[in-house]
């Protein structure tokens, strides 16, 4: 039997799915049966959302919808923002700014869903009113000066942080990450990650942020499909840009001086391998976020791996609590905000916590850098529990 084929009857069984032409049609297993979700605690975490903007993305994670949640009271700058977001958070308080909210003594954990530029510091104004913060992607903003103060805020404060990087808990990039741990890949030589988002017209935004940003200042869609897989590191890189004919790339046009729209760059990874992970506006008409990673031992594209493990680990995302939606980019959401949860009530680091978020952002920073100097290779800095 050819391995392809074996390995495919192997993930088959191991899911439980006698559908050959389930794994044909790919996406297998992101809903495979189902155990009963038990509750650990009756505890309520008493949370604030924080940002309803184009995305209205403080109300897409369903905290409003966790069985060990209260929403105390939810904010954005802009007041018919701010009332949508209490009707979508079924909830009565609403504070003028973050800056207020943050004060209410019984708000223990915040998620912010605010503006990308802004994630840095209001992370750090949460985690230092004493709330635990969770972030909506990337954890900072061009900074690397600004990974540093997040960082050590979240030693500081003890509390906890989480990056709702969305690509974790895709299905494929899930199960990727259970297949690593377990041994199934080995080392991975190579692994690739794409985030293509065709623009024809600038996507409005709070202050104009999104117009002309550095592409791979918003890497994390990519570099989940490594380092979110691995938990191993970036140390170097080497980057090329697209520079788009677009009106908003021209000199002066854009607040970060930035001529490109598209950038791809070639990380070279702690485990000695290397790693392609790219930020695309110019495609036309592309919208994905994807990924796929070749080990010493195996290889996976999709939900079909290829490789020597058997059995496979169990490769299904967390059961939700009853009347969770799982939400959108591939059923992330509630994933992520539950993981958040229960990472706070369980009193444990969460699975995207700082030294991951940063892991997954800052790389994309020095690779900006490096395709503005026509690709010179440039080392990452690091971010690692061992040396906080
Ligand atoms: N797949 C993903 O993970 C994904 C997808 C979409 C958006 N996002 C992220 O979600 C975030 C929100 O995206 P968006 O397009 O809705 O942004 P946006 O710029 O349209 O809206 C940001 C909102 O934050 C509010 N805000 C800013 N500062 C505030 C403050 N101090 N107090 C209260 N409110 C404040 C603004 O009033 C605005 O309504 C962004 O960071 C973006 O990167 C992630």
């Amino acid at each position: 039997m050819a391995e392809d084929e074996m390995g495919r009857r192997d993930f088959v069984e191991k899911l439980g799915v006698g559908s050959l032409a389930a794994v044909a049609a790919g996406g297998l297993a992101a809903e495979a049966p189902k155990q009963e979700w038990k509750p650990t605690t009756d505890r309520k975490l008493r949370v604030g959302i924080v940002g309803y903007g184009v995305c209205s993305f403080g109300a897409q994670f369903g905290f409003q919808d966790h069985p060990n949640v209260e929403i105390v009271a939810v904010s954005d700058l802009i007041p018919a923002r701010r009332e949508g977001l209490m009707k979508a958070c079924r909830c009565e308080k609403s504070y003028e700014s973050l800056e207020l909210l943050v004060k209410d003594p019984k708000i223990e954990a915040v998620f912010t869903a605010t503006d990308a530029p802004s994630h840095a510091r209001h992370s750090m104004l949460v985690l230092n009113s004493g709330k635990h913060s969770m972030t909506a992607v990337p954890a900072v903003w061009g900074s690397v000066e600004d990974a540093e103060k997040l960082a050590e805020t979240v030693q500081k404060t003890g509390l906890k942080y989480m990056m709702a990087e969305t690509s974790c808990f895709h299905d494929d990039c899930y199960a990727m990450r259970q297949i690593y741990k377990a041994g199934g890949f080995g080392r991975l030589v190579y692994s690739e990650g794409e985030y293509y988002h065709y623009v024809s017209a600038p996507i409005d935004s709070y202050k104009g942020w999104r117009i002309g940003t550095p592409p791979l200042w918003y890497p994390t869609h990519s570099t989940a499909y490594y380092i979110g897989v691995t938990g191993k590191r970036y140390t170097s890189v080497s980057c090329v840009g697209f520079k788009s004919d677009k009106q908003w790339y021209k000199p002066g046009a854009n607040k970060y001086d930035n001529p490109f729209a598209d950038e791809v760059a070639l990380f070279q990874t702690s485990e000695g391998g290397a790693s392609r992970m790219g930020m695309w506006h110019t495609v036309f008409s592309k919208i994905s976020e994807t990924g796929r990673v070749f080990g010493e031992k195996g290889w996976m594209d999709g939900m079909n791996y290829r490789g020597s493990m058997r059995p496979l680990p169990d490769l299904k995302r967390p059961q939700l609590p009853p009347g969770v939606p799982a939400g959108g980019h591939g059923g992330s959401h509630g994933q992520l905000m539950h993981e958040f949860v229960m990472a706070i009530l369980e009193d444990r680091q969460p699975m995207i916590d700082v030294y991951e978020s940063l892991a997954m952002t800052v790389p994309g920073i020095i690779a900006h850098q490096s395709a503005l100097k026509d690709g010179e290779s440039l080392k990452i800095p690091q971010f690692d529990r061992a040396k906080a």
